[in-house]
């Protein structure tokens, strides 16, 4: 059985990193058109930088939890077929959780692009508008994420594993944000079982097959544990 995983914000919430639509999530803090635009970074690069900054040193302070670790345990012990880590987060839980070749479909704070030459690097810790890239000298580096109204990364890798995937998990999205709101649709039309593990229902477009609520720190493990002890 191919397994494709998406997760979302809920998944690193247990984490400390918080959510984007919850009460006190990030977008009832900032203004996302402001930060989370090209046209936001076109008008004010320092405000955006800023924002990832602030972002970036969150993330370093976090410390990935038991259900980032429990999804590297599953890549690592199914031997039943694939398991697919697409995530709609940008911190680096995953991987410091112990998980290998994650899909970062909406870039990743530890990253950075040049809008002039589209060279990518290791973030540093801090940037400002005035970073001179590192390849071409153009003052003109931005975050590495993908922002509101641009296309995310490694979609046709996606849409592969999704048309041949046999079960597809949601874990810790809210299901408002397309094209991953899509996603379990799609593999429902692929023939595919779908899951999801949340907090509380998701606005999906569509009725999971299954779906388990609660903090994902104790579902999502619960969950590995149950299909890791299946096959054996
Ligand atoms: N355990 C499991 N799920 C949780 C937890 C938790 N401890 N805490 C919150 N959740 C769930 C919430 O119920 C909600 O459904 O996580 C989801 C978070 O939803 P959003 O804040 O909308 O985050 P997400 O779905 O990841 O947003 C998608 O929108 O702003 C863009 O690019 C941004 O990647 C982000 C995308």
């Amino acid at each position: 059985m191919n397994i494709v995983i998406l997760t979302g914000a809920g998944v690193s919430a247990e984490s400390g990193l918080g959510t984007f639509r919850e009460k006190d999530g990030l977008w009832t803090k900032y203004d996302l058109n402001e930060v989370a635009t090209p046209q936001g970074f076109a008008r004010n690069p320092a405000l955006v930088h800023d924002f990832y900054n602030a972002r970036r040193a969150n993330c370093r302070g976090a410390a990935p939890n038991a259900a980032h670790h429990a999804l590297a345990r599953l890549q690592a012990g199914y031997t039943k077929g694939s398991v697919s880590l697409i995530t709609q987060n940008v911190d680096d839980l995953h991987e410091r959780g112990g998980a290998t070749g994650v899909i970062h479909m909406h870039g990743e704070l530890s990253r950075a692009l040049c809008a002039a030459c589209g060279h990518r690097w290791d973030a540093p810790q801090a940037m400002a508008p005035e970073d001179p890239c590192p390849a071409c000298g153009a003052q003109a580096t931005r975050p590495d994420i993908v922002w509101f109204g641009e296309f995310p990364y490694h979609m046709e890798r996606i849409e592969t594993l999704l048309a041949a995937c046999d079960l597809f998990v949601s874990i810790g999205t809210s299901g408002n944000v397309y094209p991953a709101a899509g996603f379990a649709e799609e593999a429902r039309i692929a023939g595919a079982r779908t899951l999801e593990l949340n907090l509380e229902p998701s606005e999906g477009m569509i009725p999971f097959d299954e779906a388990r609520y609660g903090p994902a720190t104790r579902i999502v493990p619960d969950w590995v544990e149950e299909l890791l002890a299946g096959q054996a």
